[in-house]
């Protein structure tokens, strides 16, 4: 490796690394001292139960994703957790059989408490949107707000912990879990990694309504070959380090007390049995003192990797590795015992991942309190309240994204226009919520058309027809649809995946609107009628034909409870549409993995003539997106001038950026400005990326100044890889909704 980029390394390294801002878990000398104690008084048996983790079969929830592995029924279970065999429950709802789990562990020989956890990805009963519709507001600050709510809500149901944010950067639309994560771009996904794990946890890990966070997955597992799940994972060291573990950073530095390790490989090894990336890096570099945990059954898949010989072989590699917690398998109960007793591993090695095991539950104030959260009245009061329900609304509104409107075709007049609803998700409300709904129930959620009726002046105005079903025609569904259609002013077509195309095991190859969605689009188009495609969708779609020349397109992801009366708000301009893309939409899927972000080519295809000889692109398809990573349009329109960027910046200093912003159209809108900075001359091909961002509100024929601050350690980050002295020359670019308005160059100097 050459000069340059080793020493990109070792900025990285320092960047990464987390003693100053690490918060978790700072166990205080009394709380270490109770855990000595309690070690030295544990037996191996005791100590390989507090390392496992199974589904909570006390309280089991319906949405239990995994294949069934060591299913028990409840009072088998509760009989392991009074044998001192569990040291975590997950996936269980619910005060009454979280109680019972815990008096249960009480009365083990020890006593010590378990902890509750739960896939609680965006949100608990109340079903926010996908993290990655959430993503779509660039608002950290709303990220945290929504996050505090959800753990308000899981804590109120017996819960203590969430295996949540996933912050795995998503570059490949193929990968089914871009749903659950901030999108492709690294700045995002770092400030939401961090807000996320502040608003899931709050100020104080030992309140009632902290929820404990886990950065997941360690590391680079939406890198995967293909885009196929749980596949292999390739790739330098170099991108490793510059773009998959920076989120993670920001999560625990935000005090993130867990993380999960990837089911994949990397570079060919198991992360499962990873000891350069689960200690070296995790550990000794980038400073993480919480909890790691395997993935589901991920050590007992050792064997199948074709790494372990056989169960034990496995336990051995993954504690060895650094893995703390064994998850479902039942591995660590059955094999750890005798493998310290055959000397194969070293009781140090046990207790070292014990005594985290045993800090977690002590910064959760478990010992102290072990039936926090667990308080009826509060489950009572504090799950569904109307301000969890109308913070859910607000981000769902925020999360949708106005992709094109074609003669200000949108908003829609609420009165006097016949309209059509049509597509299977007119009026449906299973597939509202997404992926990971964990306890969401499909009753409470409101469809597109319930959300439109009741915002129109007359609700008869509105006729629904399906047209076809989710993956297949429907006899006569396209004829009525059309006859509809043409009965009708303007056509609402509710299309795209279903909830359960996207998530977890949902890689996808052609990542287009299933075939029989897009014949009734293509039929639909050709009656004339405009026509707004109302896309649902967990991932960025590679939209063809009548999709995608429809008049105006609004992407609405898996809006979560909400979905029908956020869809409607911006449908009749009661909101103003404010969302901006945290993925980019292809062309074609042929084009994934895609970043806005990539090192420049020797032979740039000219925008003009994108598809021009000799030139950087696909027979089929440009070297661009159709809608990149920052796109989304407003409803009025807006100009940028009087952009004041400083010539030099001192190097410890963070970088403001001045722009007027005006209004020139009729309607209040939010402009979003952003701002890209990179190096001019690098060792390695620089790379152009986001590096701050703002959105400003203005009221027509109006103007406000919009300021960007760009603090010092992204300047830092931007400089990493200079060719000799370039490392003072920077280029920054402003962008206004999407497009570059702007370019400076910018001197960085020491004095
Ligand atoms: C997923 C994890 C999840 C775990 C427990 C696994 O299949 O990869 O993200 O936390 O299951 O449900």
């Amino acid at each position: 490796m050459d000069d340059g980029l080793l020493d990109r390394r070792m900025l990285l390294t320092a960047t990464l690394g987390l003693a100053a801002g690490m918060t978790f878990p700072a166990a205080a000398r009394t709380a270490s001292e109770r855990i000595d104690a309690l070690l030295a008084r544990m037996t191996i048996e005791e100590k390989a139960g507090q390392l496992s983790c199974f589904n909570d079969d006390v309280r089991p929830v319906d949405a239990v994703f995994n294949p069934v592995v060591n299913p028990r029924s409840a009072a088998a279970m509760l009989a392991e957790v009074r044998a001192g065999r569990v040291g975590m429950l997950f996936n269980g709802y619910g005060v009454a059989g979280a109680r019972k789990a815990q008096e249960a562990a009480l009365a083990s020989r020890l006593g010590i408490p378990l902890v509750f956890a739960a896939d609680v990805i965006h949100g608990c009963r109340t079903t926010f949107p996908i993290p990655l519709a959430e993503a779509a507001a660039f608002d950290p600050d709303l990220s945290e707000r929504a996050c505090r709510a959800i753990a308000r809500e899981a804590s109120a149901a017996g819960l203590h912990w969430t295996f949540a944010p996933v912050v795995d950067i998503a570059r490949d639309q193929r990968w089914g879990r871009v749903a659950e994560g901030a999108g492709e771009d690294l700045l995002l996904n770092r400030l939401l990694a961090a807000a996320r794990v502040r608003g899931f946890q709050g100020d104080d890990l030992r309140a009632n309504d902290a929820l404990l966070a886990t950065a997941k997955h360690f590391a680079g597992y939406s890198a995967v070959t293909g885009g196929m799940e749980y596949g292999a994972v390739d790739m330098s060291e170099a991108t490793l380090r510059e773009l998959f573990l920076p989120p993670f950073a920001a999560a625990f530095k935000a005090g993130a007390g867990a993380t999960i390790a990837s089911f994949t490989t990397l570079n060919g090894i198991p992360v499962t049995a990873n000891h350069w990336l689960l200690t070296r890096v995790l550990r000794e570099e980038m400073g993480f003192t919480g909890v790691c945990v395997s993935d589901y059954d991920a050590d007992r898949e050792l064997v199948a990797h074709g790494v372990a010989e056989n169960e034990a072989d496995a336990a051995k590699l993954a504690i060895t590795a650094g893995i703390d917690m064994s998850m479902q398998s039942g591995l660590y109960n059955r094999h750890l015992p005798a493998l310290v007793a055959a000397g194969r591993v070293p009781m140090s090695m046990i207790d070292r991942s014990v005594r985290r095991v045993l800090a977690l539950k002590e910064a959760l104030g478990l010992f102290d309190n072990p039936f926090r959260s667990l308080d009826v009245r509060v489950e009572r009061r504090a799950v569904k309240r109307e301000a969890t329900q109308k913070l859910a609304r607000d981000v769902a509104t925020r999360a949708i994204v106005l992709l094109r409107n074609d003669g200000d075709l949108l908003p829609l007049p609420r009165r006097d226009t016949r309209i059509a609803l049509i597509g299977p998700f007119a009026a449906d409300r299973a597939n509202t919520g997404g992926p990971w709904t964990f306890a969401g129930r499909t009753q409470d959620a409101i469809s597109i058309e319930a959300g439109i009726r009741a915002l129109l002046a007359d609700p008869d105005a509105l006729t629904v027809e399906p047209g076809c079903a989710i993956e297949a025609a429907i006899p006569g569904g396209i004829e009525r649809a059309v006859a509809l259609a043409r009965a009708s002013d303007v056509v609402l077509l509710a299309i795209g995946e279903s909830a359960a195309m996207s998530g977890e095991a949902n890689s996808r190859v052609s990542i287009t609107v299933p075939a029989p969605q897009q014949a009734l689009a293509e039929a639909l188009a050709a009656t004339g009628k405009p026509i707004v495609v109302l896309l649902r969708h967990g991932r960025a779609l590679a939209l063809e034909g009548a999709i995608r020349d429809a008049s105006a397109l609004l992407a609405t992801w898996f809006l979560g409870e909400q979905t029908g009366t956020a869809i409607a708000d911006i449908l009749f301009g009661v909101c103003e549409p404010t969302g901006r893309l945290p993925v980019s939409f292809p062309f074609s899927t042929g084009q994934q993995p895609w970043s806005y972000d990539r090192p420049a080519t020797g032979r740039p295809a000219p925008a003009s003539q994108p598809m021009e000889g000799g030139r950087s692109h696909w027979r089929d398809a440009p070297d661009r997106a159709l809608y990149a990573f920052g796109s989304g349009l407003s409803y009025t329109r807006f100009t940028l001038s009087n952009v004041k960027a400083p010539a030099e910046v001192l190097h410890d200093q963070p970088l403001v950026i001045q722009a007027e912003v005006t209004n020139t159209g009729t309607r209040p809108g939010t402009a979003f400005v952003r701002t890209d900075l990179h190096i001019r001359i690098g060792e390695a091909s620089p790379i152009r990326r986001m590096a701050g961002f703002t959105h400003v509100h203005v009221e027509p024929k109006k103007s406000v100044i919009a300021n960007v601050l760009i603090p010092s350690d992204r300047i830092h980050y931007t400089i990493s890889a200079p060719r000799g002295d370039h490392s003072r020359d920077l280029k920054l670019t402003v962008m206004l909704n999407g497009l570059d308005k702007y370019s400076a160059d910018i001197t960085v100097s020491n004095h």
